[in-house]
């Protein structure tokens, strides 16, 4: 039973959108299968130009073992009838060498542009599963982590896509042209593989300092891209300590690292690779000595002694490309495994079989109960019994220390995380059984830590509702108190904010994230300490457009100001992952001595 949800091929909750083209197909689920198996089905979907590229390949070869073939008839012909009859060769040789290239240029074209269609299927693949992974799976990992996944591991596939066929067909050439060699002389033919191994050898021994080498090398340009990266993203902190010395002797450190890997880089490939090349050469010297000989005695024409040294060139290829091949293989064995971590997370927040859109939902929340803990290892249990009623159209203030589980209740209302007992419903329903679309749609909250893209204001806002006509991103902007700032700014809302929004403060930061949110104009709003990094004069701004916004809105403030605090009908305070008191904000004052301590505990009192 437990297997079910694997037989789901990744495709299946994909959205059809026209902008990014799904992959075509998903991966088999199967996790107990060999890698490769796992990726046929995105290689099926390449079959039929996967075919034409090796007919093409497969043909071009044929062309390239025979011309030795054509030019040893040539040479024999023209020393027995030297009158002529080599012309007639030079113009099949002529037009077997543009067939050889074009088939060859056709080959090579089609087979890499298939590569980079896997690639891309491979890639959207897992951008769409990406998209659907819970809160839960990126609180675990590291961003850094799944960028290099989604670049360099799927590049180490494609890699191997296009050089795997590549040396294959170039295996085959060997086999043909040995058989030839073979059918033609046999001694002779053994004579001219024979330094073949040779070439694997060295070249897998080049393989064996080059790589270690490389891998160091990579990692170090890695280093001195993060040191560049953050002294640039950092400069301010850096300037203000007046650190920069210290910082040019940081990066010289690594840039000092990075030149001497890379130096020892060259250094091997500079020794091995000519070594590499003479051997070829150097069974063209013995063919031709051997050749020769039986050639003198009469055993080999000349033709053959040409076709044979044409063909040591020709065959040491796939002894040079094995080695390269065979890592490429290891290398993409385990950039799959990476992958497959990624494309076999479960989506764990999805839509159930039946699961229902919210409809003209009122905006009444319940917490029945609820205990939740945050997913993974051995996370403390954040709430446990919460049971909270926010009647539609209702305004409450969470109240309660830091790290008392305000921002987790906020999580739990739009299914960011699902509760482990109890339930969470909107308008009666169990939010597991409404569409994680429509609930999304319907609830949306201003998180704490606002985080803008590097885009204009305007664009900004309107990511909530993309075709929100201007008027009304403008009117958004305006309620959220930012129209002030951003008028002054010199393309007013086309002005484009910085990396995350860095230009602007962080009190107009958050302004536009409340703006964003209020276009979204959902039923069930939430406020994460929203205004926590706003003037109070401003605030009280807001205040007055929210107040006037959310008459009908079901709004759940966390707040540690009084001024927040007092635009709540209800003031609930949370202690011990639950609701430990609830009234109005002088009721709680006067009855509840917890209720005043965390009010204390900030410095907000005189305001009001
Ligand atoms: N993503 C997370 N993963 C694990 N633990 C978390 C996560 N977010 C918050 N917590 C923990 O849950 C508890 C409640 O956090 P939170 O709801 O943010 O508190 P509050 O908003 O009241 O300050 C804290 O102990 C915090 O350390
Ligand atoms: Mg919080």
């Amino acid at each position: 039973m437990g297997r079910g949800f694997l037989r789901v091929r990744y495709r299946a909750a994909m959205p059809a959108d026209p902008v990014h083209r799904p992959g075509a197909t998903g991966i088999d689920p199967d996790r107990s299968k060999w890698w490769v198996r796992r990726l046929v089905p995105l290689l099926r979907a390449q079959r039929a130009i996967f075919a034409v590229t090796m007919a093409c390949g497969l043909v071009g070869l044929v062309v390239q073992v025979s011309v030795p073939m054509v030019l040893r008839r040539a040479i024999d012909v023209a020393l027995d009838q030297p009158s002529g009859g080599l012309y007639g060769y030079v113009w099949v040789l002529l037009g077997m060498a543009v067939a050889a290239f074009g088939l060859r240029f056709t080959y090579r074209y089609l087979l890499f542009m298939t590569a980079y269609r896997i690639e891309t299927d491979l890639r959207s693949l897992i951008y769409h599963h990406l998209t659907r992974l819970p809160f839960s799976f990126y609180d675990r990992v590291a961003s850094g982590d799944v960028i290099s996944r989604a670049n360099s591991d799927i590049r180490s596939i494609q890699l191997l896509l296009a050089f795997g066929p590549l040396w294959a067909l170039a295996a085959t050439s060997f086999v043909m042209a040995f058989g030839l060699m073979l059918s033609i002389h046999v001694p002779l033919a053994l004579a001219t593989v024979a330094g073949m191994p040779l070439v694997y050898v060295l070249a897998q021994r080049m393989r064996d300092h080059v790589f270690p080498l490389s891998w160091v090398t990579q990692g170090r340009m890695a280093e001195v891209a993060m040191v560049v990266d953050e002294n640039i993203s950092g400069t301010r902190i850096v300037k203000s300590f007046a650190a920069e010395a210290d910082q040019i002797a940081v990066l010289s450190r690594a840039a000092g690292r990075l030149r001497w890997s890379a130096t020892a880089l060259i250094d091997a490939r500079a020794r091995f690779n000519p070594a590499i090349e003479a051997i070829p050469r150097l069974g063209m010297a013995v063919v031709l000595l051997y050749g020769g000989w039986l050639a003198i005695d009469g055993q080999v024409g000349v033709g053959t002694l040409l076709a044979f040294s044409t063909y040591v060139i020709m065959i040491s290829v796939p002894f040079r490309m094995l080695g390269f091949v065979l890592l490429q293989y290891q290398r993409a064995a385990a950039s799959s495994m990476r992958i497959f971590e990624i494309l076999d997370e479960d989506p764990v927040i999805r839509d159930r079989p039946g699961a229902r859109p919210v409809g003209d939902a009122a905006g009444r929340v319940e917490f029945r109960d609820v205990r939740f803990a945050y997913p993974g290892g051995d996370n403390p249990v954040v709430l446990d019994g919460f049971s909270l009623t926010v009647e539609a159209g209702e305004t409450v203030a969470l109240v309660g220390r830091t790290g008392c589980g305000k921002s987790t209740v906020a999580r739990l209302i739009p299914r960011f995380y699902d509760v482990d007992a109890g339930a969470v419903l909107v308008d009666g329903v169990d939010v597991r059984d409404l569409t994680v679309e429509s609930l999304r749609h319907h609830v949306s909250q201003v998180p704490d830590e606002p985080f803008l893209f590097s885009e204009s204001i305007r664009d900004n806002v309107a990511f909530s509702r993309p075709d929100a006509p201007l008027d009304e991103v403008v009117t958004a902007i305006t309620a959220a108190g930012a129209d002030g700032f951003v008028t002054d700014l010199e393309h007013s809302w086309d002005e484009v904010v910085g990396e995350r929004g860095y230009t602007l403060s962080g009190g107009q930061r958050q302004r536009i994230a409340i703006a964003r949110t209020l276009l979204a104009n959902p039923r069930v709003l939430i406020l994460d300490d929203a205004t926590s990094a706003v003037d109070v004069e401003v605030e009280a701004t807001i205040h007055a457009a929210l107040r006037e916004l959310l008459a009908d809105r079901t709004t759940i403030v966390i707040a540690h100001r009084l001024s927040t605090i007092s635009l709540a009908d209800r003031v609930v305070l949370i202690e011990d992952g639950r609701v430990v008191a609830e009234g109005t904000h002088r009721h709680l004052l006067a009855s509840d001595a917890r209720y005043e301590a965390i009010l204390a505990s900030g410095t907000e009192r005189a305001n009001l």
